[in-house]
C-alpha cells in the first residue's frame, strides 16, 4: 500500500515552492502596498506588534502574571505577585478569578510544565471568555487588599483598566455582537493579547516577557544580591535526565538583580511573568523562595501584610451570620475534598481523619456534636458514605452545610457586587467607545469563600483534606484570625 502511494511524493518541492512564492507575494503586498493604519493603536503593519505611544509615555511601570488552576492556587500566586511587584516597584495588574480548570500548569517536580508564554496566552483567552459570559470578577473583589493599597506598599490596577489605558481598547468590546464591528474589535483585542502575552517575545521599552519558569529558576531576594546564580538544591535526578533528556538546571536568581533596577527588564513598560505558583518540594521552593529576613522596612511590612489576605467583609459577614443564626453552638468544620484529581484516591484517609476527630469529640463533649461540612461531593451522593452516616445518627451529630442557591449566599453576592471592591480607576461605562457592551453581569458564586469563612470560625476545630490548598488557606485564616478583623 505504501509503495503504491510513493510516486505521489516524487516531486514534493513543487507544492512547497508554490506555497513559498505565495507567502512571499503576500508579504510584499503587506509591506509595500498597504499603508500604515492610522487607526489601530498597536501597529498592525509590521509582523511584531508595537507598544502604543500612549503605553510608552505612561510614567508608570506595570507587571502582570498568569494565574492558573483553582482559587487557592490563584490566591497564593496573587500573594507572590504582590511581593514581586513590591520588590520591583511596579504597579500590579490585578487579574480576574479564573475558572478552576481553565488554565493548567503541569508539574514542576516532573519538569513538565506549560511555557510561560503559552500559559499567558491561555489566561488571556480565558479572560475574554469570562468577559463574554459576563462572569468576570476581579480577585480584588473577593480578597480584601484595601489595607495593602492604602498603606501604599504596592500599587495595583484592575486588568480591565490596564487594558483600556495600555492597549487603548476596552475588554468590554469582547461582548460586541454587531457583525460589522466584530472583526475590527476582535483584531484589536487579539493584538493587545499577543502583546501582553509576549507572543513575539520581549519588545524594547514595551514589554519584557519572563521566560524563566520552575524548570530553570527559583526567584530569591536579598538586599546584597547574595546567592544569585547559585544552583538550587532540587535538580532533576539522573533517571529523569536520562529518561526525558532534560537539560534543565535550576538556578537561584535574585529577582531584583535580574529584573529590577539596572537590568534589561527595567525600561520595559510591562513586565510579564508566567505563573507565579510555588510550593515546597523535597525541602526546596519550586519557583519563589522569598522570605522576610530583610532589613528593608517596607519589604518586611509587605511580607507581614500578605501572610493573610482576608476575604472582603461581605464574605466574612455572611460566614459569621451563618454561624450565629443557623449553627448557634460550638462546632467542628470538616473540609472534605473527595472528587478532584489526586484526592479521589485518598477518600478513605480523608474520612478516617474526620472519624477520629468525631470520636474524641463525642466522648468529651455534650451531644449532639455540631459539624459544618464543606465538600465537593454532591449532596445526593452522601448516602452510603461517612457523611450519610453522620446525618442519620441524629442522636450524636448535627450536620450543617451550605448550598450555592442558599439565600445567604445570593444575598452576599448582591451586596458584594454593589460594594465595588474591584480597585477600579475607570468605571465600566468608560469603555473607549463610551458604551457598555456587556449587559447583565452575573452574580459571582461565593459558596466556596463563605464556606471557608464559616470554617475559620469553627471553635471545636478544623479537619481538612491533607494536600488541599483550600485546607491550607483555612488554617491560615484560623491562625492569623480573619475572624478578629470583623
Ligand atoms: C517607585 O515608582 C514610583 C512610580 O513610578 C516612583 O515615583 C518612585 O520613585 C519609585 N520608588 C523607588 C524607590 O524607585
Amino acid at each position: 500500500m505504501f509503495s503504491k502511494r510513493k510516486p505521489l511524493y516524487r516531486f514534493p518541492l513543487i507544492p512547497v515552492s508554490v506555497l513559498v512564492i505565495c507567502l512571499s507575494l503576500l508579504f510584499l503586498y503587506q509591506n509595500y502596498v498597504k499603508p500604515d493604519s492610522q487607526f489601530s493603536r498597536l501597529s498592525s503593519a509590521s509582523h511584531t506588534p508595537q507598544c502604543s505611544s500612549q503605553a510608552l509615555t505612561l510614567g508608570e511601570k506595570f507587571m502582570w502574571y498568569a494565574p492558573h488552576s483553582g482559587f487557592s492556587n490563584q490566591l497564593s500566586e496573587f500573594k507572590n505577585a504582590v511581593v514581586m511587584a513590591g520588590i520591583l516597584n511596579r504597579t500590579l495588574v490585578v487579574p480576574p478569578i479564573l475558572d478552576h480548570h481553565a488554565v493548567a500548569l503541569g508539574s514542576c517536580p516532573k519538569f513538565r510544565v506549560v511555557d510561560p508564554k503559552d500559559i499567558r496566552i491561555s489566561v488571556w483567552d480565558h479572560v475574554i471568555e469570562l468577559v463574554q459570559s459576563r462572569r468576570y470578577i476581579s480577585i480584588a473583589e473577593i480578597i480584601d487588599i484595601s489595607s495593602l493599597v492604602s498603606s501604599s506598599l504596592v500599587r495595583v490596577i484592575d486588568l480591565r483598566d490596564f487594558v483600556s489605558i495600555w492597549c487603548g481598547v476596552s475588554l468590554e468590546l469582547a461582548c460586541v455582537t454587531d457583525t460589522k464591528l466584530q472583526s475590527s474589535v476582535s483584531e484589536n483585542l487579539k493584538q493587545c493579547g499577543s502583546l501582553l502575552a509576549g507572543v513575539h517575545g520581549s519588545i524594547e521599552k514595551c514589554i519584557y516577557a519572563v521566560n524563566e519558569d520552575c524548570r530553570t529558576t527559583v526567584w530569591t531576594y536579598h538586599e546584597d544580591g547574595n546567592g544569585d546564580g547559585m544552583l538550587d538544591s532540587f535538580q532533576p535526578d539522573e533517571q529523569l535526565k536520562q529518561k526525558k533528556k532534560i537539560p534543565f538546571i535550576r538556578r537561584r536568581k535574585d529577582v531584583f538583580k535580574t529584573l529590577g533596577h539596572g537590568s534589561e527588564a527595567e525600561s520595559a513598560s510591562l513586565l510579564a511573568f508566567g505563573t507565579l505558583f510555588s510550593a515546597t518540594y523535597k525541602g526546596s521552593e519550586l519557583y519563589v523562595d522569598i522570605h522576610e529576613s530583610h532589613q528593608n522596612q517596607r519589604f518586611v511590612s509587605l511580607m507581614e501584610k500578605i501572610k493573610l489576605l482576608p476575604f472582603v467583609p461581605e464574605i466574612l459577614v455572611a460566614g459569621k451570620e451563618f454561624v450565629k443564626q443557623t449553627i448557634r453552638a460550638p462546632f467542628l468544620c470538616a473540609q472534605l475534598r473527595l472528587l478532584d484529581g489526586q484526592f479521589k484516591n485518598h477518600q478513605k484517609a480523608t474520612f478516617q481523619g474526620l472519624k477520629q476527630k468525631l470520636e474524641s469529640l463525642s466522648k468529651e463533649g455534650p451531644l449532639p456534636v455540631h459539624i459544618f461540612i464543606m465538600t465537593d461531593l454532591p449532596r445526593d451522593n452522601w448516602p452510603g458514605t461517612c457523611l450519610g452516616d453522620l446525618i442519620s445518627d441524629k442522636h450524636n451529630y448535627k450536620v450543617y452545610f451550605l448550598r450555592e442557591n442558599d439565600k445567604l449566599i445570593r444575598r452576599a453576592a448582591v451586596k458584594l457586587m454593589s460594594a465595588g471592591h474591584g480597585q477600579r480607576f475607570l468605571s465600566n461605562s468608560d469603555s473607549t467607545i463610551g458604551k457598555k457592551y456587556c449587559s447583565s453581569q452575573r452574580l459571582p458564586d461565593l459558596l466556596l469563600y463563605i464556606e471557608q469563612a464559616v470554617c475559620s470560625y469553627a471553635s471545636l476545630g478544623f479537619v481538612g483534606t491533607s494536600g488541599s490548598t483550600i485546607a491550607e488557606n483555612i488554617e491560615l485564616m484560623r491562625k492569623f484570625g480573619s475572624s478578629s478583623q470583623q
